[in-house]
């Protein structure tokens, strides 16, 4: 929740007095091997419950308000009812993305009585296993964990990557996901692979093609088909080119990363990792949040392309942004859909 003295701030500074959503990557080991993962296998590992409580405790007194149980693969976690049961206490929201592995009898249990807010969302990215594989491992153990969880009356959703290899199969999996009971979709941006490239990125025609078809869901149900915050580009095409002052990339704006070790990143897919002893200390002295926050203020090309506000796009998505935080996409939908 903010408040008005912080939208304030906001304001005036450009960014929050503190995080508002926190992702904890509770473990950054996992037992597939999807294509398209941006994670490295280098010294993995599990986040110890003593850190995982500190900086709940921590985020509890920053008033932050949404928790992202990042991976790896949280259910692979080798404490993970451990780290669920100490959330029980606290008010967050907790949103979790899995694909399904791991996911065994006693943590079902413990889903289907806990009182966390948990929105859990399960990966898919095909309504086949063919158009799945394309860019994810595992489509047998994320349909069986999407029946389980649904049988067992937990609200699941899923989580979808948007790309052009698996675009024109979206309608089918809209259909998969309601014959299946699944509560709803979030389409996520397809962003720098471990191999710092887009693999099938979409054009301006498919996102014709998108834009069409959300426009008719919304009409149906609106509330099914949701884009992730971080999509932002997308959402920025839903509203014509009228873009709203917080959507944008929220990393050191509102939203920051600690990995398993506690060293700190601006988010999940930014790598630039900085060690600091606190939530706050990180926020108040990272350089990379410093030049973050710097480098939407000084932009050329996209300051005047969305209006009022401009556009704040995920650094991740392009392949000379991720890196160099200065830099703005060479070409872009928005623009050339919108931008007179
Ligand atoms: C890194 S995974 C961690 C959670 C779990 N292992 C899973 O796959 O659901 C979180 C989400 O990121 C997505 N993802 C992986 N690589 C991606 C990429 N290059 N661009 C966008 N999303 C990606 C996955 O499909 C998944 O929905
Ligand atoms: S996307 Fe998830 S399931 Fe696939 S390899 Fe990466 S962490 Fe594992
Ligand atoms: S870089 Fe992209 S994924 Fe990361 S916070 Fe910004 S918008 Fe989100």
């Amino acid at each position: 929740m903010i408040e008005k003295q912080e939208a304030l701030l906001f304001k005036k500074k450009g960014y929050f007095p503190q995080p508002h959503i926190l992702q904890i990557e509770i473990t950054n080991r996992c037992s597939l091997s999807c294509p398209q993962c941006y994670k490295d296998k280098v010294n993995e590992g599990d986040m110890e419950l003593t850190l995982f409580r500190k900086l709940l405790a921590e985020a509890e007194n920053l008033k932050v308000g949404t928790l992202m149980l990042n991976g790896g693969e949280p259910f692979e976690h080798h404490d993970i009812l451990a780290l669920l049961t100490e959330l029980e206490i606290y008010p967050f929201q907790v949103h979790c993305i899995s694909s399904g592995q791991g996911l065994t009898d006693s943590i079902l249990h413990f889903l289907s009585a806990t009182n966390i807010d948990l929105k859990l969302s399960i990966s898919l990215n095909g309504s086949t296993k063919e158009i799945h594989s394309l860019s994810r491992d595992g489509y047998d153990i994320s349909m069986n964990a999407i029946k389980k969880l649904v049988k067992a009356g937990i609200p699941t959703g899923i989580n979808w990557v948007c790309r052009q290899d698996n675009l024109y199969d979206f309608p089918r999996l809209v259909d998969v996901a309601k014959e299946n009971g699944v509560k709803w979709i979030s389409i996520a941006a397809n962003k720098v692979s471990g191999l710092s490239l887009i693999n099938s990125p979409l054009d301006t025609k498919d996102y014709v093609f998108l834009l069409n078809y959300l426009e008719q869901q919304e009409a149906i149900d609106p509330r099914y088909i949701r884009i992730q915050y971080c999509y932002n580009l997308l959402n920025g095409l839903r509203k014509n080119g009228v873009n709203h002052h917080l959507n944008r990339c929220g990393a050191g704006i509102f939203m920051c990363n600690v990995d398993i070790r506690g060293d700190f990143r601006p988010c999940t897919h930014l790598y630039t990792t900085e060690h600091f002893d606190s939530i706050m200390e990180y926020w108040n002295q990272s350089e990379a949040l410093k030049e973050l926050r710097k480098s939407s203020e000084v932009k050329n090309k996209c300051n005047s392309c969305l209006k009022p506000s401009p556009c704040y796009f995920c650094k991740a998505m392009f392949e000379n942004t991720v890196r160099d935080f200065y830099q703005e996409p060479d070409s872009c939908p928005i623009k050339e859909l919108y931008q007179t």
